[in-house]
């Protein structure tokens, strides 16, 4: 465990052992109260399905302290829902919606000195994860399971945070048509790790996905979701069943359309069709809000707003979303969680 805090303006985005994980198991029927452990070690079966058959699935979420010094938690009952939705497309035992956030409440308390300070831009990401443990070596269901949330303080995952990136699309899937795209298993993204390495060796941030079935629409971002501006005011995002669905981007839907007055549509992205687009952006709970600089295909490098400077909707956008979660705008009802 580290003893003293970190530099946290300079915090990027890598592991730090924090003081204190949740850890709760499953066996015959049920889930245990779980436990808070600085053992951050897991000593589980060599015939894991979680190591040999990807019989697991995670979420990611953070916790802001704001200028009042509460720490806030962002929609963590919609990271509840999904990953309830994983564990079912995986035949993984649910967590309920009351487990999930107790134990990321027990898991932000318990390591309240690893909460990065207001102002710093860093937040403390949670990492829950559920994963199928105990002798098995068929291809079935595991006999025992473990749900675990453990911290970690971040900060920008994309380097420069609000300073755009660009991307290059990838001919790689990382989910299939009718496969587990719509769930956070880690299966999807140990397909992501060649087309991510490929796309960083050639200077791009990360990869573009394309849609599976007929590789013409734009699916992902990396690990985050896609949106495009238009000139006529359109927050525009791609619709598909194998995408990760991320609750920024459903965020951001709402405050385009609530707050910004924009109108917001989930449609086909052809990635032949960027210049409907005058600024461009992937959200997620890591990436916040990246702004696009520009996207590569076929040879030919597509600038939206600027490659060096953010475009004025990206930026209100990011201002409105990370102003409520930091709880220096007020937002919709039920979207923050004070930890106490
Ligand atoms: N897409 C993928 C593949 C992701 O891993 C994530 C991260 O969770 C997202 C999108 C963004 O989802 P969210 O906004 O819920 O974090
Ligand atoms: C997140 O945004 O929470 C993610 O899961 C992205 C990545 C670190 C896998």
């Amino acid at each position: 465990m580290a003893d003293t805090v970190p530099q946290w303006e300079t915090l990027g985005f890598d592991y730090i052992k924090t003081d204190k994980r949740y850890i709760s198991v499953w066996e015959n029927g049920s889930w245990d109260d779980g436990i808070l452990t600085e053992d951050n070690l897991l000593h589980i079966s060599e015939a894991s399905t979680a190591l040999h058959y990807g019989q697991q699935c995670f979420e990611g979420l953070k916790a802001y302290r704001g200028k009042d010094g509460k720490i806030r938690l962002f929609r963590a009952d919609l990271n509840a829902q999904r990953m309830q939705l994983s564990c079912h497309r995986v035949l993984m035992p649910e967590v309920s919606e009351e487990k999930f956030i107790d134990a990321c409440k027990q898991v932000v308390l318990a390591n309240e000195k690893w909460v990065p300070p207001y102002g710093t831009g860093a937040t403390l990401y949670l990492r829950p994860f559920v994963i199928g443990v105990g002798d098995n070596i068929g291809v079935k269901p595991a006999p025992k399971y473990i749900f675990s949330v453990f911290c970690v303080p971040v900060g920008p995952y994309f380097k420069g945070g609000l300073t755009p990136v660009n991307f290059s699309v990838t001919d790689m899937d990382r989910a299939a048509p009718h496969g587990t795209g719509q769930a956070k298993v880690g299966g999807n993204y140990a397909a992501s790790m060649l087309p991510h390495k490929e796309a960083g060796d050639q200077g791009y941030a990360d990869c573009i996905y394309l849609d599976p079935t007929t590789h013409t629409n734009i699916e992902e971002v990396g690990a985050a979701n896609f949106f495009g501006i238009t000139a006529d005011n359109e927050f525009i995002t791609p619709k598909s069943p194998s995408i990760l669905a991320s609750i920024t981007k459903r965020s951001l839907m709402d405050l385009a359309e609530k707050k910004l007055g924009m109108t917001v549509i989930e449609r086909d992205v052809p990635i032949t069709g960027l210049d409907a687009f005058t600024e461009a952006g992937a959200c997620g709970t890591a990436a916040v809000i990246t702004p696009i600089g520009g996207i590569e295909y076929k040879g030919r490098l597509h600038v939206f707003y600027s490659e060096s400077e953010t475009g004025p909707v990206t930026r209100k956008l990011y201002d409105t979303l990370s102003g409520i979660q930091f709880g220096d705008v007020e937002g919709p009802d039920g979207w923050v969680t004070i930890v106490e």
